[in-house]
């Protein structure tokens, strides 16, 4: 098969990959850049544990090529938060026990981010309606609509404290 040299912008970073027509994206984030934060869990754009941000909108990343992802800027979990320095959904998730196995958890944080980018006010419903394309095997949800609902009432009381 043709391998192909893809470029893209990935957590503000222009990366170039050569890759095989065939081969998914999760895989070539994970596996040729590194970026093992966005998890592969069904592999049919089931469970959401793939997410990533693909030019403003949020992409279960096991249901593209990475050959569709050429020119196209990428966030994943890594580029959100890092271990010294959280996102304010990463610090929620992490006072409200948002997570127990930790499976899903990147690919949660970077849906909720989009979720609070496109509607920064969020009602439960809200919530829990944007992120019914991920699955969580262990928490039940509450505690990680609690997260994603007190990230969103801190990042608004932290714009309002600016202006
Ligand atoms: S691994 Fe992509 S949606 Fe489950
Ligand atoms: S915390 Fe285990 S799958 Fe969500």
């Amino acid at each position: 098969m043709t391998k192909q040299i893809i470029k893209m912008t990935v957590n503000g970073e222009v990366q170039e990959v050569i890759a095989e027509p065939r081969e998914l994206l999760i895989y070539v984030l994970r596996e040729k850049l590194g970026m093992t934060g966005p998890h592969v869990g069904c592999e049919t754009s089931h469970c959401g544990a793939c997410t990533v941000d693909i030019d403003g909108k949020s992409v279960k990343s096991c249901t593209m090529f990475a050959a569709q992802a050429q020119g196209a800027e990428i966030t994943t979990i890594e580029g959100l938060g890092s271990p010294d320095a959280l996102h304010v959904l990463q610090e929620s998730f992490k006072e409200h026990h948002g997570l127990q196995c930790g499976y899903c958890t990147p690919g949660m944080i970077t849906r909720a981010h989009r979720l609070l980018e496109e509607n920064p006010d969020p009602t439960e419903e809200d919530v829990r309606i944007g992120m019914a394309g991920n699955i969580c095997r262990c928490t039940g949800y509450q505690n990680i609509v609690k997260s994603i609902l007190s990230a969103a009432a801190e990042m608004n009381a932290s714009k309002e404290a600016a202006q």
